[in-house]
């Protein structure tokens, strides 16, 4: 079983700095021996951090997209560093970073792909749908999935730099668990185009294990698409997670969410993962040390450890 970890230290899409320290206070950490500890037949390689370089400025100006030109250099170099991996047959894992760069790893991942074969989990208190009008902040870390959808793209002007970004992928392929924070905007959205999603309330009601049964039913009936799990640190309660640039209180419990991650692990179809809005500048130490501590057990639970113990 091959693994490729590739760190994206980037906080240009978020409106806090520090979440570009996120792979690195994963690492220090320990991830990597900690994945290799899982089983004898764990084959991990770091390749490294994603670095780019600005391409010349477009020129045209697009009105609330914050730090664009960086958002859009970032992930096109992401996306070819995805691919290398798949290519090497590994499942690549991205340390984020803020959540814009799951534009670039789902693009990388599309490449080999047909437009169907690949779903996504995206677990999150917030629903990262919006656009550049849409959009209260500006932050695009609240934009990837709209830059991702075909549905979606009639909403976006026409943007030189990100022309690479196919949007080919269809909102029918997407569900969302832990939604707890959705603007206006995202909301009609949801409504309009009848989205996947299991909030906070759903899981009150269902409980995880239902809830992620259903989400997996919704996007991959069969089992035959491979799936993507986009895990935001924020989907977690603040308790576990505090250290992260747009916390909502009232989430996932670290066992709600190192569950999720094993239930997907054990469909057999789990073929990527981000983990993202790792922010190591914010919350006291020992927020710090939750957060990366439950960053770590979700990525593990993707490697396919088991609480019960390894072998
Ligand atoms: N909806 C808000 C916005 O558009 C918050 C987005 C938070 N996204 C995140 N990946 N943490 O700014
Ligand atoms: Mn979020
Ligand atoms: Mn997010």
């Amino acid at each position: 079983k091959g693994i490729g970890i590739i760190g994206v230290p980037f906080d240009k899409g978020a409106g806090k700095v520090g979440t570009n320290e996120g792979p690195n206070a994963l690492r220090d950490a320990g991830l990597i021996d900690e994945i290799r500890d899982i089983s004898v037949n764990i084959d991990v390689k770091d390749y490294g951090d994603v670095h780019y370089e600005l391409t010349k400025s477009s020129g045209r100006r697009i009105n609330n997209l914050r730090n664009l030109e960086h958002v859009a250099a970032c992930n096109k170099a992401l996306a070819e560093k995805i691919e290398e991996i798949t290519n090497d047959n590994r499942m690549p894992i991205a340390l984020g970073g803020d959540h814009s760069i799951a534009v670039g790893s789902i693009t990388g991942l599309r490449r080999k792909m047909k437009s169907d074969d690949l779903c996504v989990l995206w677990v999150d208190a917030h629903i990262d749908l919006n656009t550049s009008s849409s959009s209260l902040t500006g932050n695009m870390h609240g934009m990837p999935v709209s830059l991702l959808v075909k549905e979606l793209r009639k909403e976006w002007p026409t943007i030189p730099i990100l022309e690479w970004c196919q949007a080919q992928m269809s909102l029918k392929n997407f569900c969302w668990i832990g939604l707890r924070s959705t603007d206006y905007y995202e909301k009609l959205m949801m409504e309009k185009y009848g989205i996947n999603y299991f909030d906070m309330r759903d899981i009150e009601r269902m409980g995880i294990e239902k809830v992620v049964q259903r989400a997996l039913e919704k996007i991959n009936l069969d089992g035959k698409k491979k799936l993507h799990v986009s895990f935001d640190i924020d989907a977690l309660d603040p308790l576990y997670a505090n250290s992260t640039g747009t916390p909502v209180m009232g989430g996932l419990t670290l066992r709600e969410g190192v569950f999720l991650m094993e239930q997907a692990y054990n469909t057999g179809t789990l073929s990527s993962l981000d983990l993202v809005e790792v922010n190591p500048l914010l919350g006291n130490e020992r927020d710090v040390e939750n957060t990366v501590n439950a960053a770590k057990l979700i990525i593990q639970a993707a490697c396919g450890s088991n609480r019960t113990g390894n072998l």
